[in-house]
């Protein structure tokens, strides 16, 4: 069955990045004890977190259901059967948490809004407490002097917009519009860093194609429209973002892969491609006045049934930065699949692996930093990054060496990009605490931070304590 990992996989890129030996070796030599501070004084040091993996209240002061909240609550839908109906509590514990974030020397914290909980049906109606509680979050990180990054869309949809057809009707983008510019007017005087969307590829693939997310639909037409649906609120939230904020940092953040062919024929090429078009290329390239990369891979050109005289130039937005989030690469060949006609190869053996049955390949984030370097975009920030383990509790320690490990290996080669001319401004490490991961469950454990869910008691893992030292110098 198609997984999480079917929008992530679905990337390509033909040419393989050339590798320079040299170049590498030298970064070996001095990259055993390299700092946060030799990436540069202007460099951002964040964490990331989403409001349905963590803050729970799920019908607390007013809020109204998502999609997520009614596609955990039915059977079969989560792997190992928990729900986020408390998630973290991050609803209640925010001020301690983010003591603890400063406590481990980052000074950025990346959260979302809750749609539904500001907008309990989607549009019309505002709950004033739902506010409320993002004015507390806010004040609280300013007042620890952490920077807070707002992304205005991490997938929960409020259910009663999916009632009315989700990301696949239109009128998304009046309902959209609506939702940015309340959150911008009233929290733009303190937020100067915002994201509009959280990887559309991710939520239209796996929501509304694949089925395997909330809203659990599947289908090339809703697909397709939810696609372009989303690229259009992407533009229309950048440019309110823009106009209601003054001083405003405005982004959007991408899945991305480096795709490789598993062998260099032109037809595993040409495979390679296919699904470069549709995990990478797909939503940052109308932005850029592209259009849709529609060559590649033809099922794509249907998507010119949903696109209205006018909408190709409202597509684009000039932002200020795109976040790019990395976890893996992948290595494809031709397939049977429709539509795409590429698969990904699961990682052979003695290939070391996540949780989530991901590679570990510190070498994929350099190169696709390198393949979106090519775009003219002003900044890049990798928005997200990071591996689940099987953390286990050891007399009140988590020696997640492994997940150490990963960071170094993947900051490495994050450095090594940047001192190739790759303006790469900021890293935010997925995750804070462990928390809820979607279809999953509670079960892989993202966190720098260990959670129980019996008792929400947090425990820093020896990860956080290695950013912590990793970060002395630059705070
Ligand atoms: C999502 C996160 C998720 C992470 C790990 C990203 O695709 O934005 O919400 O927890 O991957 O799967």
């Amino acid at each position: 069955m198609v997984r999480l990992e079917f929008l992530k996989y679905m990337l390509s890129f033909a040419s393989l990045a050339k590798f320079n030996p040299l170049t590498f070796d030298r970064m070996l030599e001095s990259g055993s004890d390299f700092k946060g501070s030799d990436f540069g004084r202007d460099f951002q040091w964040g964490v990331g977190t989403s409001a349905f993996q963590v803050e729970g209240a799920w019908d607390l002061d007013g809020k109204g259901p998502s999609i997520w909240d009614t596609f955990s609550g039915k059977e079969g839908n989560i792997k190992d059967k928990t729900n986020a109906k408390a998630a973290i509590e991050f609803y209640h514990t925010y001020a301690a948490d983010l003591k603890l974030l400063k406590r481990l020397n980052f000074e950025n914290f990346r959260f979302s809004f809750s749609w539904a909980r500001i907008l309990p049906e989607g549009s019309g109606k505002i709950n004033e407490k739902g506010l409320d509680f993002y004015d507390r979050l806010i004040d609280s990180c300013l007042e620890l002097g952490i920077e807070p990054w707002a992304v205005l869309y991490h997938w929960d949809l409020p259910q009663a917009l999916e009632d009315r057809g989700g990301w696949a009707n239109r009128d998304i983008i009046g309902w959209f519009s609506e939702y940015a510019d309340l959150c911008t007017r009233r929290f733009g005087d303190r937020v100067k860093h915002w994201m509009v969307l959280n990887e559309p590829a991710g939520f239209t693939t796996l929501g509304y194609l694949s089925g395997v997310h909330a809203p659990d639909r599947t289908g090339i037409g809703i697909f397709l429209a939810a696609v372009h649906h989303a690229c259009m609120c992407q533009a229309e939230g950048g440019r309110i973002i823009r106009q209601n904020v003054s001083g405003s940092h405005v982004g959007t953040t991408f899945s991305c892969s480096f795709v490789e062919p598993n062998k260099l024929t032109h037809c595993h090429r040409n495979a390679a491609d296919r699904l470069d078009v549709v995990l990478n290329r797909l939503f940052i390239e109308p932005s850029l006045g592209m259009g849709y990369p529609i060559v590649e891979v033809p099922f794509l050109r249907k998507i010119n049934k949903y696109i209205q005289p006018g909408d190709l130039e409202r597509l684009k937005f000039e932002f200020d930065f795109i976040g790019l989030q990395n976890y893996f690469r992948l290595i494809s060949k031709p397939s049977m699949i429709p539509f795409i006609w590429a698969n990904r190869m699961k990682p052979g053996d003695g290939v070391e692996i996540t949780e989530m049955g991901w590679e570990v390949a510190p070498e994929g984030i350099y190169k696709i930093l390198k393949q979106f370097s090519k775009y003219p975009i002003k900044e890049i920030i990798v928005t997200e990054n990071g591996a689940a383990f099987p953390d286990v509790m050891t007399d009140g320690r988590v020696h997640d060496q492994q997940r150490i490990d990963f960071f170094k290996g993947y900051l490495e080669q994050i450095l090594r990009a940047k001192r190739e001319g790759v303006n790469v401004k900021g890293y935010f490490a997925w995750t804070l605490i462990d928390n809820f991961e979607w279809a999953e469950g509670n079960r892989p454990r993202f966190g720098l931070v260990y959670n129980d869910f019996e008792t929400q008691q947090r425990t820093v893992k020896d990860s956080g304590y290695w950013f912590r030292d990793f970060l002395k110098e630059s705070v």
